[in-house]
């Protein structure tokens, strides 16, 4: 007891005495980089794109006929829109859709591709008109990395081999030859493949052991072709499942697997009614952000895991779904999963980034579900109109931190109180970008009180001229929303409450805010 208070004492000696004469400061982040500072993957930044709702159809895909402005049948706004926000990675076909997709039905003349029921998404048809042609197309028109999820759960090993063979053989093969006959003699380049989804649930229901031995069986067949290089990613845990996790690294070698992914959903109230997306009171708001802050704990304790099997971190923990899911819009499919987006969105992405960014050792690439149209999108359509949501703005605040490298943020914070129940106020990350300008990201949860933050920069996080200037994400309420009447509730404005002297760094964030300051 007496030996506990003592260190505590001491570390609390050292706080103040990093922050000289500014003790009265509600929140203080201490600064820290050195040579072995790891760099945060753009990937962290991917996307999902799921043949679900209007994710694909009507979101991205119009068909070259439609009236919308396209580029072979692809929607000009949502690329240009996602052009600006770089995205890195864009996962495909899906999700639950993968593990019941038959690749072969989407390649070849439109009019003779076969029309399937989607039964995991509303029981619509099908049509297969958006292939793997069209997906290709889609990340050369985005500039983005395909991550491609193959069939394990109703597909064969021969089937997602010669997928593969399809896309990335540059020599003489039928693959290859099918795919020269289908209008693309030349291959593609993929890089991140998927063996199945979920596989303890719509991927199959399998065990762990049973999805491990036939994961070694499927990854065996997926071949680097030329010098496509596959980054392999199993189908990790769902959620808190360690075991899941435990298994597959013990079973499975690692010249096998590169990645290994992590699905977890921020649900706010239960799976049969989550709550709504818009209407939700303050206790509903503290409930939404406790929950998505559990992904702190699920990255260190699979970290950990990973750790005792992998302890050179060279397998990432890929976070390949992630978000908020609420009840659909009233009087939309419910197999659609469409659902509004509000500031609640931005602040919970925020923090969700901020936490991957600080685990960039081992998170190498995260996959917020999904783009367009469902669940926690980036980007709302309704025919030819489209509408980018507060979740949007937030990516495109923190693209700064794509590549860039780590600056460790050790936070003291206050806590935002309510009914009882606490969380730290305050959420960061930083990063020093190539040019060396360095980007802190502060999120304050609190909707109440604005925070006086301080940030200490380091020996080694310090900059040239200490130029700053900044950028805010917040709005009139914690449910403001972006609709496409009113598209601009929720958007990046200008922030001028950040100063910098001797090292210091002081910002006023306002309450219920995502602020990026940048020092050059
Ligand atoms: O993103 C929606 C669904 O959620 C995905 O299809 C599935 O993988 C997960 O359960």
């Amino acid at each position: 007891m007496k030996k506990l208070h003592t260190v505590s004492l001491i570390s609390l000696v050292l706080i103040f005495a990093a922050f000289p004469g500014e003790m009265n400061a509600q929140v203080k982040v201490q600064l820290k980089m050195d040579e072995n500072s790891p760099v945060i993957s753009k990937n962290i930044y991917g996307q999902f794109s799921e043949h679900l709702g209007h994710c694909i159809y009507g979101g991205i895909y119009v068909g070259e006929d439609s009236k919308i402005p396209n580029t072979r049948g692809i929607r000009n706004d949502v690329v240009k829109a996602l052009r600006d926000i770089e995205i890195p990675n864009l996962r495909w076909p899906g999700g639950c859709f993968a593990d019941e997709y038959h690749w072969m039905d989407g390649i070849g003349p439109k009019d003779s591709r076969p029309r399937m029921v989607n039964t995991h998404w509303g029981g619509v048809v099908e049509d297969n008109s958006f292939g793997t042609h069209e997906f290709l197309d889609l990340c050369e028109q985005l500039g983005t990395e395909p991550y491609i999820c193959g069939n394990m759960g109703s597909g064969s090993v021969e089937e997602m081999s010669k997928w593969i063979e399809y896309i990335t053989f540059g020599g003489e093969s039928p693959m290859s030859e099918l795919r020269a006959k289908n209008g693309h003699p030349e291959p593609w380049k993929v890089k991140f493949w998927g063996v199945g989804n979920e596989n303890w649930g719509c991927g199959g229901n399998m065990t762990p052991e049973f999805y491990s031995d036939n994961y070694r069986r499927y990854a065996t067949y997926c071949r680097n072709y030329g010098d496509n290089r596959l980054v392999k990613i199993a189908g990790g845990p769902n959620s808190f499942d360690y075991n899941w996790m435990e298994v597959l690294m013990k079973a499975i070698p690692q010249n096998l697997m590169q990645g290994v992914s992590l699905h977890y959903y921020t649900v706010p109230k239960n799976w049969s009614d989550k709550g709504s997306a818009t209407q939700f009171d303050e206790s509903e708001y503290f409930t939404t952000i406790l929950k998505a802050l559990s992904m702190e704990e699920l990255v260190s304790k699979h970290s950990a895991i990973m750790d005792k099997y992998d302890p050179e971190k060279k397998v990432g923990l890929m976070v390949d779904e992630w978000g908020a899911w609420y009840n659909v819009e009233e009087g939309t499919n419910p197999g659609f999963l469409l659902q509004q987006n509000t500031l609640r969105d931005a602040i919970l992405s925020a923090v969700t980034l901020n936490i991957f960014n600080n685990h960039c050792d081992r998170v190498k690439m995260s996959n917020i579900a999904q783009m367009v149209n469902v669940l926690q999108s980036l980007i709302l359509t309704d025919e030819e109109k489209m509408v980018l949501t507060p979740t949007y703005y937030v990516y495109n605040m923190y693209k700064v931190h794509h590549d860039a490298t780590l600056i460790a943020a050790e936070l003291t914070s206050p806590d935002y109180n309510l009914d009882g129940r606490t969380m730290k106020a305050v959420s960061v990350s930083a990063s020093k970008d190539k040019n060396g300008a360095v980007h802190i990201s502060l999120v304050n949860i609190d909707p109440h009180r604005s925070q006086d933050v301080k940030c200490l920069l380091g020996d080694e996080a310090k900059i040239g001229k200490g130029n700053i200037s900044g950028t805010i994400i917040t709005a009139a309420s914690l449910s403001s929303f972006n609709s496409f009447d009113h598209p601009d509730m929720v958007k990046i404005s200008e922030f001028k409450g950040g100063s910098v002297k001797n090292g210091i760094i002081s910002a006023q964030i306002p309450p219920m805010s995502v602020v990026t300051l940048e020092l050059k």
